[in-house]
């Protein structure tokens, strides 16, 4: 006869059909850590409320540390009749303990307990997947090490804009991350909060210690409102937030990175180890890292609105609609640990074609807006400059010229103010040397934020 935690009040089993629909442990099975930890906090508490014996909580203690052993080694595992990982893992004890493991649910419910066990999930990894954007951050910072002097074409509207540094651009990736990575531990003040000790949803008459137990399982605090602590879901949703925002950013860099590898632009080649071949085609290298990256924050998104549209409208408190968080959650995790990493990777070993970058920088006029600035600094409005400037573009593009091949003559037609030296401010190095002022291209200001993000990752 399958064992339930809920057996006594019926006198039929379930249905096939219900039991089919209600399973979870093939999703909640890598609960298992903390279940037991959280298991094992509670015979403690139990101890102390003098509901267990000294030597009921060694054995407690002793059986519980075996099931862990047992379930590293595969050799105890969920069986097709158990419906959860509490379920399966409460089997284990009896088992090991016969009566004796029926003592460990009191006071307990498995609604206080699956919340404290996904909070625990979710902080650690949350710790690693702040470990992974932190490698992909690192591979950002190498890569604008070398290339803080690399100037490349900005861009607006994917159309020539002002050159840049091709440093700043890849630490405008790296700011992206370091947000993401802010937000998670910010995220974990909010996650420390542990829900064991509010039972089903109005806390226990044994004499609990809920404060003991957060303390034991690292949480800050345990939950002040037991209704709120077994259906509060806010710490997941947050989390997948955060999770789509990383997917996001890996998108768009996703998206620049097949950009910069495609044979229109050419800045980058790919490392055989991060780019893929074509089945017919033999001369293919193709992004598919990058794409893969573009595409799984598909998932990532959904998995944000998957778990926001089960909780809307949930009353309070616990309703077995909250069983359907875990798959996003699951899937966040594991599409981000999937991703950052080969991201990580793509971007330490791609190489930049420094000279074809530079040869562009200047392209489409990039240099315009310098000699517009110029004419500001020398009286003129900007207005009236802007249109000088564009007057000269225009003619450049009648002529086929560049700013810098018009004649002394062609210039000073356009406007007085643009005498012979003004030919000085149309380098791209001068360009980027010139944004020198906080949070611009300049090389040395890209310098700069290097040091600085370097300080804040070593930090995490
Ligand atoms: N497996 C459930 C979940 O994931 C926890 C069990 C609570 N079940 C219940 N009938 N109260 O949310």
């Amino acid at each position: 006869k399958p064992m339930r935690l809920w057996g006594g009040r019926f006198e039929s089993g379930p249905s096939d059909a219900l039991a089919r629909l209600s399973v979870s442990v093939h999703f909640d099975w890598r609960l298992v850590p903390y279940d037991l930890a959280a298991s094992r906090a509670h015979a403690r508490v139990l101890h102390r409320a003098g509901l267990l014996s000294d030597e009921e909580l060694d054995r407690m203690i002793g059986a519980l540390d075996d099931l862990e052993r047992a379930c590293k080694a595969g050799e105890f595992r969920p069986t097709v009749a158990d419906e959860d990982v509490h379920t399966a893992l409460e089997r284990g004890l009896l088992e090991r303990l016969g009566s004796l493991g029926g003592k460990l649910r009191a006071g307990r419910s498995r609604n206080d307990q699956i919340a404290t066990d996904l909070r625990l999930y979710l902080r650690d990894h949350a710790r690693s997947v702040v470990s992974r954007l932190v490698e992909l951050e690192t591979a950002l910072m190498a890569q604008a090490e070398q290339h803080a002097d690399t100037a490349a074409p900005g861009m607006t509207h994917l159309q020539h804009a002002q050159p840049v540094s091709f440093g700043h651009q890849l630490l405008a990736h790296v700011h992206a991350f370091a947000r993401d990575v802010d937000r998670l531990t910010d995220w974990d003040k909010r996650a420390a909060i542990s829900p064991l000790g509010s039972g089903a949803l109005a806390g226990s008459s044994l004499p609990l210690d809920p404060q003991a137990v957060a303390e034991e399982l690292g949480f800050s605090a345990a939950a002040p409102n037991s209704m709120d602590a077994v259906a509060d879901r806010d710490f997941a949703a947050e989390f997948l937030f955060d999770a789509a925002m990383i997917g996001v950013h890996l998108s768009r860099l996703g998206e620049e990175i097949v950009l910069w590898a495609s044979q229109e632009f050419r800045w980058i080649e790919m490392d055989d180890a991060y780019s893929t071949g074509s089945s017919i085609m033999p001369q293919k290298k193709n992004p598919d890292v990058a794409e893969l990256a573009r595409g799984k924050s598909g998932r990532l998104i959904g998995n944000l609105m998957s778990l926001l549209t089960t909780l809307k409208g949930l009353p309070l408190t616990y309703n077995r609609d909250l069983q359907e968080d875990k798959e996003p959650v699951f899937d966040a995790v594991d599409t981000l640990l999937l991703v950052l990493p080969a991201m990580a990777g793509l971007v330490a070993t791609m190489r930049i074609n420094t000279a074809r970058m530079e040869a562009s920088a200047p392209d489409g006029f990039a240099l315009a807006t310098d000699l517009a600035e110029l004419l500001v600094r020398r009286g003129v409005p900007f207005r009236e400059a802007h249109e000088a400037v564009g007057h000269l573009v225009v003619w450049c593009q009648v002529n086929d010229k560049d700013l810098g091949e018009l004649s002394d003559d062609e210039l000073v037609k356009v406007s007085p103010h643009l005498t012979p030296d003004v030919r000085d401010v149309l380098s791209v190095p001068g360009a980027l040397a010139a944004r020198k002022a906080y949070g611009g291209t300049a090389p040395d200001r890209v310098r700069d934020q290097l040091v600085a993000l370097r300080e804040s990752v070593d930090a995490q």
